[in-house]
């Protein structure tokens, strides 16, 4: 009888990891600083996400294996044929990839949308100074609707990773520590260092913050 081998192999690197909990903890937060009418801190917290995101794809592109974007490109027939298989795909399934470049878009929508968005008061968004009233009102409608259709994606995200733990897949600890037990290809080695993805995240962040950062942030910390 053929019997299966696992090995321990590591299929999240460390920045793809941070991202995914960073992303959580900033969305949380952006919520709440909307909610709270904290609208410094919302600006600061949204750049911060945008160059979180724009880190992400660039990784995607440069980065490991498992981060590529173009392994997230599956034909729908494929998420079918997943839910029948029980294997287990190293890196994201076609299911998986389907609901994370939803995710993408959700995020990249609301960012956009967010910088031309005006709180009616006293904070415009960056990009607000460039377009019509019109085109502001249209965005702060988008923030709005955008932001509920991501509720009910994160909702249903978070159900999936249940479902697939009751029926044995348990991905979080994958998420948690980058390392997964699987039966295939032993010591193939599909992560990268992270710390490329890390110089061009500061860059990107110290770029965006002491630009359209430099108000809410002197705000913040006055
Ligand atoms: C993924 C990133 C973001 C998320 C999840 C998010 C979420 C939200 C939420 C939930 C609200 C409150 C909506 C409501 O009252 O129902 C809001 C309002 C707002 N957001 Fe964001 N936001 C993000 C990024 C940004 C960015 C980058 C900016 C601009 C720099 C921005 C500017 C605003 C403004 C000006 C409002 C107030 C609109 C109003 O007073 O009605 N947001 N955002
Ligand atoms: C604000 C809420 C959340 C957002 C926006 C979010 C977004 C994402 C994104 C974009 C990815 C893909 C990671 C990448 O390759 O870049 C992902 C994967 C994942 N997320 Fe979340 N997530 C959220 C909350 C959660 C929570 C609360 C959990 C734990 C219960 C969780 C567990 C996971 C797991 C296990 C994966 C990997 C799935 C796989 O193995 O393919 N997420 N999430």
């Amino acid at each position: 009888m053929h019997t299966q081998k696992n090995t321990t192999i590591k299929v999240w690197d460390g920045f793809i990891r941070s991202f995914h909990w960073l992303l959580v903890l900033s969305i949380a937060g952006l919520y709440f600083s909307a909610d709270e009418g904290m609208i410094e801190l919302h600006f600061v917290l949204g750049f911060f996400t945008l160059a979180l995101i724009a880190t992400r794809l660039i990784w995607g592109v440069i980065g490991s294996q498992t981060a590529k974007l173009s392994s997230l490109i599956h034909s729908p027939i494929a998420v079918f044929k997943s839910f029948k298989t029980n294997a287990q795909p190293i890196g994201h399934s076609a299911p998986g990839s389907y609901m994370i470049l939803a995710f993408f878009g959700l995020i990249i929508t609301q960012l956009i949308s967010g910088l031309m968005s005006s709180d009616g008061i006293l904070s415009d968004g960056p990009l607000a100074q460039y377009v019509s009233s019109d085109t502001i009102d249209f965005a702060n409608w988008i923030h709005h609707l955008n932001f509920d259709i991501l509720t009910y994606a994160i909702v249903f995200h978070v159900l999936a990773i249940v479902i697939y733990k009751i029926k044995g897949k348990p991905l979080v600890k994958a998420m948690v520590t980058g390392s997964t037990t699987h039966s295939l290809q032993p010591g193939k080695q599909v992560t990268k260092a992270p710390w490329l993805a890390w110089i061009i995240f500061i860059i990107l962040l110290v770029l965006i913050q002491s630009t359209w950062g430099r108000e809410p942030l002197s705000y913040l910390f006055s």
